[in-house]
């Protein structure tokens, strides 16, 4: 195997892989070694994504069952899945609408429950999988304008932990990723809300120890290690790659 092939072989799918944080994943597990499905809503943005990575698209809904189960359906032997995809609709508690609470659960708690629910058998089966769910710190330390993005991201890293403790026998991980602010067409969403949106990102910013955004590579990175066998014995965890905005 050459050095950085850790993944070669591998079968990945990419959850919102379109885009921000889920391209740079999907670039990164390519650059691996690893076949890379770039799963996405945003049919185009997966295409172009997976012709930049010699990988493959796929539609996909992570909101429907239904939708997860066919994307899982075409790909044999998947090894790694990458729950990335998420949406977060920035404002104030009270000037939140139960529509916009019910969208930021769907796609952010309940899209990684579907996929999972869609890959583990496969996995199970196989004695061998790895899951990496892309929560965020606003699920461990609260961000203001996001509360019900925050409570979605609580809960995926509750849901991580109870898959690693009943999968661990099956040699499937199951770990989360808990970013920080990250420059991503999500993030810069908030300047919508003009200066208040702004004030937000500053922030997040300030709160972080080295005093900058992240950069979705930096949150690539993390993931294939914990995708990769450098991280056997890593599972139920979740780990800050937030500049320490997290830190307790
Ligand atoms: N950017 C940040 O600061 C930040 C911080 C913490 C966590 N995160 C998390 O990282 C992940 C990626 O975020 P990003 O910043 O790259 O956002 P992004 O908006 O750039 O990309 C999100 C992708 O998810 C896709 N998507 C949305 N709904 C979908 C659905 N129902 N089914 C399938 N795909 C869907 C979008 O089409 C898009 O390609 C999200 O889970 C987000 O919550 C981001």
């Amino acid at each position: 195997m050459l050095p950085g092939m850790r993944l070669d072989g591998r079968k990945a799918l990419v959850t919102g892989g379109a885009s921000g944080i889920g391209a740079a994943i999907a670039e990164r597990l390519a650059a691996e070694g690893a076949e890379v499905w770039v799963g996405d809503i945003d049919l185009m943005g997966a295409e172009r994504v997976a012709r930049e990575i010699n990988g493959h698209s796929i539609e996909l809904d992570v909101t429907s069952l239904t939708s997860a189960n066919a994307a899982v359906a075409e790909i044999d032997d998947l090894a790694i899945l990458v729950n990335n995809a998420g949406t977060d609709e920035f404002g104030f508690f009270p000037q939140t609408s139960p529509a916009q609470w019910q969208r930021v659960i769907d796609i952010n708690l309940n899209g990684v429950i579907n996929c999972t629910a869609a890959a583990l058998p496969g996995m199970q089966q196989a004695g061998y999988g790895r899951i990496v769910n892309i929560s965020s710190e606003a699920g461990r330390v609260g961000s203001k304008g996001s509360a019900v993005y925050s409570a979605a991201k609580a809960g995926v890293i509750g849901f991580t932990k109870v898959i690693a403790r009943e999968n661990g026998r099956y040699d499937v991980t199951a770990n989360a990723i808990a970013p920080g602010p990250i420059e991503t067409p999500l993030l810069m969403g908030a300047k919508e809300l003009g200066e208040v949106g702004e004030r937000l990102i500053d922030n997040m910013r300030s709160q972080t120890q080295l005093n900058r955004l992240g950069q979705p590579f930096e949150v690539a990175a993390a993931v294939a290690f914990l995708a990769s066998d450098d991280a056997t014995f890593i599972t139920g965890e979740t780990l800050g790659v937030s500049g320490g905005l997290g830190m307790v």
